[in-house]
């Protein structure tokens, strides 16, 4: 291991995940690397007003989606935010100021990114730009030209979403889904890039483990293996914050036999670091960009009325939001400090906060969310 990668994994969480570690390396520069440094110093400061910017980018090409998946706000149509595609112009007006800080674009969020056609440009921009690229698909609507597109596009990772080996299994979750085409459009990406001496896309396959399929997981394992996949994931089935009807919805998907990692539970899910006293990391690595210019404070928050900003109706840039009263008063809240204009936001109400030891220091505050 060289000494930038020895000191690197002393950083915590984000870069001891190899594929993380991997962008942080070959997209990395001194630049990057003194403001990661500094975002993470910060963060331990628990600092308020940064000095660093965001080092992930989450952008939603768009936030439609041809399945529709039932513990997906997209899928049963609970999104609360318009359905839109992101043009590419827009895409360059919220990638381009924070590129010189970013080792990874998430090219997904609440949609079917591969449904707007620019996604693949928007892919290779970012990529000339030396930011490393990943997207989860389902890849049920790609075409023949699509696998080719994606292919060229200069994309490094791929989350195939395919939840099953049969098509009983898999459509129970991905409704309106095809098991065949899913799985042939997989395997025909890992044929061509091999075929091509090409060694991206990285190739996943996502397996999320629930009580309809989990008698399959030695199959699909078995599968992947024979196919060439780079990595089989399983992961557990996860309930989007807000959704009510949770022990209903447990009940009927969470899984019964499976243990371990990817064993899910029937308890109230807690999101991202509860258990850790330290600041929530999104608000100091990461910006999340919607389809149409909303700014979540992440990926767990979808609803348009939860938004930080929006970067369309709004005259600020991402670089002057990321110190706005919202995001520093969001910060406050893992710090003792209390601002006096303390600017509400759903950070208030979410559960890490709900389990820190400041929480003692904060005080109800009767001011609205700033949004557009
Ligand atoms: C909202 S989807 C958007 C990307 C794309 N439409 C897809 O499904 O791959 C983002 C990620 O969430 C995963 N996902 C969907 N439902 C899930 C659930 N109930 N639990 C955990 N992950 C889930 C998807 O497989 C995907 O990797
Ligand atoms: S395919 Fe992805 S975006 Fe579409 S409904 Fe399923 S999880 Fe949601
Ligand atoms: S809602 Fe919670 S997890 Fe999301 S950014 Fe705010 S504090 Fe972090």
């Amino acid at each position: 291991m060289s000494v930038v990668e020895r000191f690197l994994k002393k950083i915590p969480q984000y870069t001891r995940n190899s594929r993380h570690l991997r962008s942080v390396i070959q997209h990395g520069s001194i630049s990057k690397w003194s403001n990661l440094v500094r975002a993470e110093l910060e963060r331990k400061r628990r600092c308020i007003e940064l000095k660093s910017f965001p080092y992930i980018l989450i952008i939603d090409p768009c936030n439609y989606c041809n399945l529709r998946c039932p513990l997906c706000p997209t899928g049963v149509k609970d999104l609360g935010r318009e359905q839109s595609m992101m043009s590419f112009e827009s895409f360059k007006k919220y990638f381009d100021p924070l590129s010189p800080y970013l080792f990874e674009a998430y090219m997904h969020n609440w949609g079917e990114s591969l449904l707007n056609k620019d996604s693949y440009k928007m892919i290779e921009y970012a990529s000339n730009k030396n930011v490393g690229t990943n997207l989860s698909s389902n890849l049920a609507t790609l075409n023949s030209e699509g696998i080719d597109n994606l292919l060229d596009c200069g994309l490094e990772y791929l989350v195939v979403s395919l939840d099953g080996t049969s098509q009983e299994a898999y459509g129970q979750y991905r409704v309106r889904g095809s098991y065949e085409r899913v799985m042939h459009n997989m395997s025909e990406i890992i044929r061509r890039r091999n075929l091509r001496g090409q060694k991206i896309p990285v190739v996943e396959w996502q397996f999320i483990v629930m009580k309809q399929n989990e008698h399959q997981v030695s199959d699909a394992q078995k599968i992947a293996d024979k196919m060439g996949v780079d990595v089989m994931r399983f992961i557990p089935v996860g309930m989007p914050y807000d959704f009510k009807n949770r022990k209903e919805l447990a009940d009927k998907w969470f899984p019964e036999k499976v243990k371990g990692k990817v064993e899910s539970t029937h308890e109230e899910q807690k999101y991202g670091q509860d258990s850790r006293p330290s600041p929530c990391f999104y608000l100091y690595r990461s910006m999340v960009v919607n389809a149409d210019g909303g700014v979540s404070p992440c990926c767990e928050v979808y609803r348009e009325k939860n938004d930080f900003v929006n970067l369309n109706s709004s005259e600020i840039n991402v670089r002057q939001l990321w110190n706005s009263p919202v995001y520093q008063s969001a910060r406050s809240l893992f710090s003792s400090k209390v601002l006096e204009d303390h600017v509400r936001s759903v950070c208030d109400g979410c559960d890490i906060f709900l389990q820190h030891p400041s929480k003692n220091s904060y005080k109800e505050f009767p001011v609205i969310v700033n949004k557009k």
